[in-house]
């Protein structure tokens, strides 16, 4: 696509602005189109955020003359609301996570490949700044062969399963609705959230991809059982090489939040991201070129001007401000860039994908005691994995 020709974008879920500092900071991107259910939010979004052309029915967004589609409704849209786009010919960059079953993941990537246009999964965690440190780091070998990676997401979301403790804009106070996160987040086993822990963590694995995942959940033991999710999971990815990442995911437990806690083990070395209390991200390396160097953490900040991408370190202030600590521009900037060249996108379906049916997996692992399951291989055609189908 030319870049001389403006790319119109809608967004479909009207909480889900955070990419729109991102595409105002570009040359010929424009913002005109905004849909939600919810008429007062519509309203108001559209009014705060200066976007011309509102609706409330999807598909009325889909016959207008949009070239590409953000998906930032619930997660259990998601994949109906990306084929629905990507057939009318837009493209998509969709909210984490991909898909909420196995079956639709494989109807997503069945969609891409046919519609030929750019469909990216915006998992903008990939793109905070120490995550982009670490993957600079490995490419160069600084951590040796990696060869284990940790990712968490610790957030008490138990207030979000109701709807009256969000603010909407024209509701009636309604103390019984429930959110669409106590059925598809809450009201899950297993991991179903993993691609914030994840996502870094398989791009620091540089193309090795998941076999089996195990999972295993603490029991139910704050508050009133009320939820299918137990106070904490833990999930084991074990990779196609033998190597392993764990994940833990926390979404009820009383403590602080920490959703972006990583650490990666090499053979030269490791890092951990920050707990808290003062903490900070740390890397403790063997040098190479100097074996007899004493051995110590020293702060991730101290390897920012030597590792940190180019594009991060000339960043505007406008470009800084936009979401999640610096990194939803980039992430908007990827996905444009991917739509004007033709080029595969940053984060592409079969990646979001492979991610997002850690979910499933753990899922299924969780209520059948840890037992491994297969990740079937998203990159192939599905028949020819028939045989990789989930056996308990
Ligand atoms: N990447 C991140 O860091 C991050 C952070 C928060 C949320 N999310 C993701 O963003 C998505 C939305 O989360 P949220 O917290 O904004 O949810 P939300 O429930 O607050 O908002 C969803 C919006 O979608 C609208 N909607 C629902 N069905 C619709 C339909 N059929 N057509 C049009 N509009 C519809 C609702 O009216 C609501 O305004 C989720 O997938 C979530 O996982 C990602």
């Amino acid at each position: 696509m030319d870049p001389m020709t403006p790319l119109k974008i809608g967004i479909v879920g009207a909480r889900g602005t955070s990419t729109i500092l991102g595409f105002r900071s570009l040359p010929n991107v424009e913002v005109v189109a905004i849909c939600d259910l919810h008429e007062g939010l519509l309203r108001e979004q559209s009014e705060r955020l200066q976007i011309p052309h509102t609706y409330r029915v999807f598909e009325d967004m889909l016959e207008s003359d949009i070239d590409a589609v953000v998906v930032s409704t619930p997660m259990q849209l998601h994949v109906q609301q990306s084929i629905q786009a990507l057939e009318a010919g837009k493209h998509v960059l969709c909210e984490v996570t991909a898909g909420v079953t196995l079956e639709e993941l494989w109807w997503l990537i069945e969609t891409v490949e046919r519609s030929g246009k750019v469909y990216m999964m915006a998992e903008n965690y990939c793109y905070i700044p120490q995550n982009q440190v670490i993957r600079r780091m490995v490419e160069q070998g600084v951590f040796g062969e990696v060869y284990f990676g940790e990712g968490e997401y610790i957030h008490n979301i138990r207030n979000l399963a109701q709807y009256n403790n969000r603010r909407l804009a024209g509701d009636t106070a309604d103390e019984t609705r429930s959110s669409w996160r106590k059925f598809w987040q809450l009201g899950r086993r297993g991991n179903f959230y993993p691609t914030h822990s994840l996502g870094p963590v398989m791009q620091w694995f540089q193309g090795d991809r998941i076999e089996s995942v195990s999972c295993f959940g603490s029991g139910w033991h704050t508050g009133s059982g009320e939820f299918r999710q137990e106070d904490t999971t833990l999930t084991i990815c074990r990779m196609a090489s033998g190597k392993l990442i764990k994940l833990r995911l926390d979404c009820l437990s009383n403590r602080p939040h920490n959703l972006r806690y990583y650490s990666l083990q090499g053979t030269l070395g490791c890092y951990e991201a920050a707990r808290g209390l003062g903490d900070q991200p740390k890397i403790y390396i063997r040098s190479e070129a100097d074996p007899t160097a004493k051995l110590e953490w020293r702060p991730l900040a101290d390897y920012f001007d030597d590792y940190l991408p180019e594009r991060y370190k000339q960043a505007t202030e406008q470009q800084k401000a936009s979401g999640h600590w610096g990194g939803d521009f980039f992430l908007v900037h990827d996905f444009v860039e991917a739509v004007r060249s033709g080029a595969k996108p940053a984060i592409d379906v079969y990646d979001a994908c492979e991610w997002t049916a850690v979910a499933m997996l753990s899922e299924l692992s969780a209520a059948n005691g840890g037992r491994p399951l297969d990740m079937p291989d998203f990159r192939k055609n599905w028949r020819d994995v028939s045989e990789q189908s989930i056996r308990i």
